[in-house]
């Protein structure tokens, strides 16, 4: 590490290896405004990076080709959008080299924290800061939402409202409250399909953006955030027609948890706690009960810094 060259991608590059951190994102708000034309859904939905986060090493090869070693081994295959972030690369500039991709999964899979969606936008940072790739922010956002709807909110990371598909970003300045300094996030062990969740909402679930609006003031002048404001339009479909979300939100409640939301599509729902002390005696009360939980904490990556609310 010594040699290593830190980087702003909270990374280090020591010759041809590059080692970055992949970090996994609540939805504080989740406003569903419409159906598109295009099939997809206007939204208006604020994110936060989380202090969870997957680690990825990437060694150039000289084959121009993209393979990939994951410790589920279940994802390591084409269409991981990890995989599909280096070819997206490789194959608009044309490059004459390769990269292998070792990702270590720490972030719950298809929860609604955003994990495939941050390693592919980790890549495609890493990849242009490493090897100095003629793409200006335009190209990578232009590559980022070709991948997923989520992508291109991981280009920017912290604290942002995402519009659109999702793909309009709005950097927020970091500010996050104290009564949300600490979140558990439970991850069901059923798998949820965001498609099917959208397929699902009724139309009192569509929004006029208001919960997003409401919440981006709030956090702009530093107030505290009511937990009804934290609305995601996505949530009552979940718990309907998921016994298991539906039965885990109210262990929370049982265990200590006052406001529990949905993140993004689920299955994953978090809580906020301003003690440390309620967060863990919480947390070892659900885990007592068999869950998955994760103490985290709202974070700001900026360059070499972390900055913790
Ligand atoms: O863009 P992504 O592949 O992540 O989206 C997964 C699915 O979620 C889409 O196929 C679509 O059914 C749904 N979706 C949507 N509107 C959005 C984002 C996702 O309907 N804004």
């Amino acid at each position: 590490m010594s040699q290593a060259q830190i980087t702003a991608q909270h990374g280090y590059t020591t010759g041809n290896i590059r080692f970055v951190r992949s970090y996994a994102k609540i939805n504080l708000t989740l406003d569903v405004l419409g159906k598109r034309a295009d099939g997809y859904h206007e939204l208006a939905t604020i994110m936060q990076i989380v202090d969870l986060y997957d680690t990825i090493c990437l060694t150039a090869t000289e084959n121009p080709s993209v393979r990939i070693l994951c410790s589920r081994p279940e994802l390591a295959n084409d269409d991981n959008l990890a995989v599909r972030a280096a070819q997206a690369v490789l194959q608009r500039l044309s490059l004459p080299r390769g990269v292998l991709i070792e990702l270590h999964k720490n972030i719950p899979v298809a929860a609604g924290l955003g994990g495939g969606s941050s390693n592919a936008a980790a890549i495609l940072l890493a990849l242009r800061q490493w090897w100095q790739l003629p793409l200006s922010p335009e190209d990578l956002l232009a590559i980022a939402a070709s991948l997923g709807s989520d992508v291109p909110f991981f280009l920017t990371g912290g604290l942002a409202l995402c519009e659109g598909r999702g793909e309009r970003i709005t950097p927020l300045s970091p500010s996050w409250p104290s009564a949300m300094r600490w979140l558990l996030l439970l991850k069901p062990s059923i798998g949820v399909s965001t498609a099917t969740v959208f397929r699902n909402l009724l139309a009192n679930d569509y929004t006029d953006g208001s919960f997003s609006r409401t919440v981006r003031t709030a956090l702009e002048a530093k107030h505290s955030l009511e937990p009804e404001h934290l609305h995601n339009s996505l949530e009552r479909g979940v718990l309907e027609r998921y016994p298991d979300v539906a039965q885990a939100r109210e262990h929370m409640l049982q265990a200590g948890a006052s406001t529990v939301r949905l993140s993004g599509s689920g299955p994953t729902l978090f809580a906020t706690f301003s003690s440390l002390d309620d967060a863990t005696t919480t947390q070892q009360r659900l885990h007592a009960q068999g869950y998955e939980v994760f103490l985290t904490r709202a974070i700001a990556p900026n360059g070499e810094n972390i900055h913790f609310f």
